[in-house]
């Protein structure tokens, strides 16, 4: 079985055949919505929008806990998330897509590990490289098989949000490193790798970030959603070529 967490634009699969929803609980409460469980092309697949099912839940409040539990509970071979991102690097420009390899997290109060009950000893991961390369070698892949241009690699800022940034804020990311910028990678990512899951993700690029290319003035947000349909298009294909090469 794979795992699809979908994040903004993509709060269905479409291609998707469902056989049915259901309500997990976890210890850590209930996930973003239930899980839907159907076929692409003959294989089973997970799906779980991110956001809620009407996208209601901002990144600070989603639980990745039971999200990451969730899925985890049903044994994925992977876990293939799907994230839209502001482009910081000059080349990652509106509805192209990157497989990251590198993490920088800015986010503050989210429940960010599983490891913190009284009893339990203190653990600390390997977060080196904080996302699976099977995995990432599967999307690039598929990219390849599907005919999809992506990114091999990148660095992922993951802000707090529900704002965008300051053009300054996104001149220190930049500083530091970062390529794009996002809100839901951290601590997605992190549970992820507590849970030894095989996670990667999809970064999709809605917009320049503040302050960059055409946004210089200010963040042209009506733009977003159009950006978005259109990428998700080439995201649906890449996830139907990873099925076929999953098998290989
Ligand atoms: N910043 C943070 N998160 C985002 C952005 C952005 O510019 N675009 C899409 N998600």
């Amino acid at each position: 079985m794979l795992a699809i967490i979908g994040g903004s634009g993509l709060t269905q699969l479409a291609c998707l055949e469902i056989s049915h929803r259901q309500i997990i609980r976890t210890p850590y409460g209930e996930p973003s919505g239930p899980l839907t469980f159907g076929k692409l092309r003959n294989e089973d697949i997970v799906f779980l929008a991110r956001h809620g099912h009407g996208h209601t839940i901002p990144p600070h409040a989603i639980n990745y806990r039971a999200n990451l539990w969730a899925l985890h509970s049903l044994k994925p071979a992977h876990v293939i998330s799907v994230a839209s991102v502001g482009g910081i690097r000059a080349d990652l420009t509106p509805g192209q897509l990157v497989i990251p390899d590198q993490i920088i997290d800015y986010t503050h109060g989210r429940g960010a590990t599983y490891f913190e009950d009284k009893e339990q000893p203190v653990t600390h991961i390997d977060f080196t490289w904080p996302y699976c390369q099977q995995t990432r070698t599967l999307l690039l892949r598929a990219a390849h098989h599907g005919n999809e241009t992506v990114f091999d690699g990148g660095v992922y800022a993951a802000t707090q949000g529900p704002r965008l940034e300051t053009a300054a804020e996104i001149n220190r990311l930049a500083r530091d490193g970062a390529d794009m910028v996002g809100m839901t990678g951290m601590p997605e990512a992190a549970l992820a790798r507590e849970l030894a899951l095989n996670y990667a993700t999809i970064a999709v690029i809605a917009n320049h970030a503040a302050g960059r290319g055409s946004n210089a003035a200010g963040i042209a947000l009506h733009e977003i959603h159009a950006v978005l349909e259109q990428a998700m298009i080439k995201v649906r294909n890449i996830l139907e070529h990873v099925v076929s090469c999953h098998g290989d």
